[in-house]
């Protein structure tokens, strides 16, 4: 294999990449991003590795969640604190459900370039490009807005570490007192049309947690109950962007990219000889690979080489996203040449990208069934296959959106337009997500249940 350097990248194809018609511009802005402080440190970075690797081996339970596209608009704190705290709140039920450790891992703080189906979009006869996310152009439809500008990565960087700042804050800082969170879950379980069924695993963590202060652990006293780890994650989709903020680790020697704890590499930029693999390849961060129903076993093998050639746990997370019809047929296809190997994987659901449509009112929905669907047949297939499902990837917001159709609260097409502020693709709203949360403890339960310890788990 050739030698890797920061920008090696240059050298490959890359898809779904501006062009910026400024060069010198583009330039100077990369001088100034490669002279900017890193946004996280390496050894948080290792630190999510490690956990990733408690659940490739079937000990943990890995949350990923956000939005599909952060926005300069949408930026303020209770925005950034709405996602959070329901993140938090899915994270306890699941815990309570699985009885074991939940990674929680944010889609913030960087998540701001989108990959396009189309390099056009027209409404009303006018043809433009397509909106490719804030770090790139704007989303008003103007010739002037669609032009590509580094300036936008200047402020995705401020706007990163301002998030980052404050997440950490509520990480540490009393915000997720466990008490907290467990209360607004009750707030949740007796609101929700579907609250008895919930109430179940609701009450057991009441009674764990009044068992602890029984016996004197409180969150007054314990670290542990009143702070979480929370890490942040994008696509490593703008390359220019994630090369500036790529550093030598001067404690080990590795180098990583700072902008965020984990990256994925998105579906349609996942060809193991383009850039975006060849830029993966050279970080030490733990990476994410969207598998959607074009990645054959073969393929997914050759990437796991180029990415992944010590076998590294906690390394790779597979992110799969076929869609509630498809993943009956794909997902076992990509898993069976794994089974009885030793390669260490973490398999993810992501239920949101196979399940768009478009809605007879002309938005783009998903409907919250099958979101549902898919997460119970990745579930139901891992049980079969012997292997572990080990988390879900989802696009939601903390906010009472309506871009989802369906749900408990029963979100219908002609809601859509009442609150439908997503950047990009529809999102579940903070009750649709949390639903979901409950609705998958009992397939998260059977899956941690001792009978399944003794099925050899493909790593
Ligand atoms: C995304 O996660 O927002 C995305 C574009 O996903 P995918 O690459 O799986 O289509
Ligand atoms: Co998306």
């Amino acid at each position: 294999m050739k030698k890797w350097s920061v920008n090696s990248w240059r050298n490959y194809e890359a898809k779904h990449l501006p062009e910026y018609p400024d060069v010198k511009k583009l330039e100077k802005t990369e001088d100034q991003l490669r002279s900017y402080p890193p946004l996280v440190f390496a050894g948080e970075a290792r630190d999510l590795k490690r956990n990733l690797a408690k659940v490739s081996e079937g000990k943990a339970f890995l949350l990923q969640g956000g939005d599909c596209a952060e926005s300069f608009d949408d930026f303020n704190a209770d925005y950034i604190r709405d996602t959070f705290k329901v993140l938090l709140q899915m994270s306890v039920t699941l815990t309570a459900a699985g009885n074991c450790p939940v990674v929680k891992v944010g889609r913030m703080a960087g998540q701001f370039a989108k990959p396009r189906s189309a390099p056009k979009e027209e409404i009303d006869g006018v043809e433009l490009d397509s909106y490719k996310g804030d770090i790139i152009n704007d989303m008003d439809f103007t010739e002037d807005a669609r032009v590509p500008d580094p300036d936008r990565m200047i402020k995705a960087y401020t706007q990163s570490a301002a998030t980052l700042n404050l997440l950490r804050a509520f990480a540490k800082g009393g915000f997720s007192d466990l008490n907290k969170v467990h209360q607004w879950n009750m707030g949740f379980v007796d609101e929700s049309p579907q609250g008895k069924k919930f109430r179940e695993l609701a009450n057991k963590i009441s009674d764990t947690l009044s068992f602890m202060e029984a016996i004197g652990i409180s969150s007054r006293n314990t670290k542990r109950l009143r702070s979480v780890d929370f890490f942040t994650s994008h696509e490593a989709l703008l390359l220019p962007y994630e090369e500036c903020l790529t550093r030598l680790d001067s404690t080990s020697g590795e180098v990583y990219d700072t902008s965020a704890h984990m990256v994925w590499i998105g579906d349609r930029t996942r060809q193991p000889d383009g850039a975006h693999v060849e830029f993966c390849r050279g970080i030490k961060n733990p990476i994410g690979i969207k598998c959607g129903p074009s990645l054959d076993p073969e393929e997914l093998k050759k990437l796991l080489d180029i990415l992944n050639p010590e076998n590294e746990a906690g390394k790779i997370t597979l992110i799969c996203r076929f869609g509630s019809e498809t993943i009956n047929e794909k997902l076992p296809k990509l898993i069976q040449p794994f089974l009885n190997s030793d390669h260490n994987l973490v398999w993810s659901c992501d239920p949101m990208h196979g399940n768009t449509m478009k809605a007879n009112s002309g938005f783009k929905t998903r409907p919250f069934e099958s979101v549902l669907k898919e997460v119970e047949t990745f579930f139901d297939i891992h049980h079969q296959m012997g292997t572990y499902p080990g988390g879900v990837h989802l696009e939601m917001t903390g906010q009472n959106v309506t871009e989802c159709i369906g749900g408990a609260q029963a979100i219908k097409d002609e809601d859509l337009s009442a609150r439908y502020h997503t950047h990009c693709d529809p999102r579940l709203n903070a009750n649709q997500a949390l639903e979901l949360a409950f609705l998958i403890s009992d397939k998260l339960r059977e899956s941690q249940e001792p009978h399944n310890s003794k099925i050899t788990i493909a790593k």
